[in-house]
């Protein structure tokens, strides 16, 4: 199967004009009301968040983009091939979305997926209410994504022998410290060089999403970004720094999902054919300090560790 890109990410709110004034005046995405929901568009696509109305504030989904409609169709024949129980879109789901076709599944943590076949808009210019000048979408696709995935291994597998998907590189991660627990993360790229368009996070999220990840073309823009979550009263997440492996230079900050958006720029692109594996020992160059996100209880327990 060939993923061309992330097209799309789906959340679930209880308040769509939380995100509404999130997307404006936060992160610069421009929202635009729909009958089934909500889109946050970042470019010249008619959406890349989709907000739906519901009980809860979570992550719903990935959109993971078919270039084809000989591809889409393969890639349902595999989905089969490989046992997995997959169903169609309704018409309301594929309108929402603004994509020709579409399907989901879950893979082995129960993260629902969905392949999309294409995509549908008007090419109406990107307009910011913020001034961001463009985000680093395209054939990169719209971001990344991190999901749970508690059996990490299983979820490997799916992700690399179903869907096609290849592992950039892994980090070994212990939030309580040196001694404390091991986590692993998997970075996945598909079929583009963006170092990865999904990570998988080895633990338990309750929002569905640990976070998801925009681009913008200058550290000016990131900079604008701080500025106007420290106006809006915005949680800040992970201080401004540098990640070893796609060497995005970011922020992170918690969004009306329960979820953090991580903001960055200057991520690298990669040669896959030129590429080898590799595990990094620690996720950033500098910066990027995650205690400030830490509620009491995560401090108490990081300083008792
Ligand atoms: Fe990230």
């Amino acid at each position: 199967m060939r993923v061309a890109a992330l097209s799309y990410s789906l959340i679930e709110a209880t308040d769509l004009a939380a995100w509404r004034r999130f997307g404006e005046d936060v992160a610069g995405f421009s929202a635009h009301p729909h009958s089934h929901g909500l889109a946050l568009r970042i470019d010249e696509r008619a959406g890349r968040l989709f907000i739906v109305p519901g009980s809860t504030d979570r992550y719903a989904g990935s959109g993971w983009e078919i270039a084809s409609e000989a591809e889409f169709a393969a890639a349902k024949a595999e989905l089969a091939g490989h046992g997995v129980e997959w169903h169609q879109g309704s018409r309301d789901e594929i309108a929402l979305r603004h994509v020709f076709d579409m399907i989901w599944f879950r893979d082995p943590a129960g993260n629902r997926h969905e392949l999309a076949l294409g995509y549908v808009t008007g090419f109406e210019p990107f307009r910011s209410p913020a001034g961001v000048p463009h985000f680093v979408t395209g054939p990169l696709g719209f971001g990344h994504t991190v999901l749970p995935a508690p059996n990490i291994a299983e979820c490997r597998k799916f992700m690399t022998e179903v869907l096609g998907f290849g592992l950039a590189d892994i980090l070994i991660h212990r939030p309580m410290g040196p001694g404390g627990p091991a986590m692993r993360i998997d970075f996945m790229h598909c079929a583009n060089g963006r170092h990865h368009s999904l990570a998988l996070f080895e633990g338990e999220v309750p929002s569905g999403c640990v976070h998801l990840m925009v681009e913008v073309p200058s550290l000016d823009e990131v900079g604008r970004a701080y500025d106007r979550m420290l106006a809006s009263g915005a949680r800040l997440m992970a201080t401004l720094g540098k990640h070893t492996n796609d060497h995005m230079t970011s922020f992170y900050m918690m969004t009306p999902g329960g979820f953090a958006l991580e903001y960055g720029f200057g991520g690298r692109t990669i040669d896959w054919g030129h590429h080898t594996l590799f595990e990094s020992t620690s996720v950033s160059l500098w910066g990027h300090d995650f205690s400030v996100g830490f509620g009491a209880d995560e401090k108490a327990a990081r300083a008792a560790a």
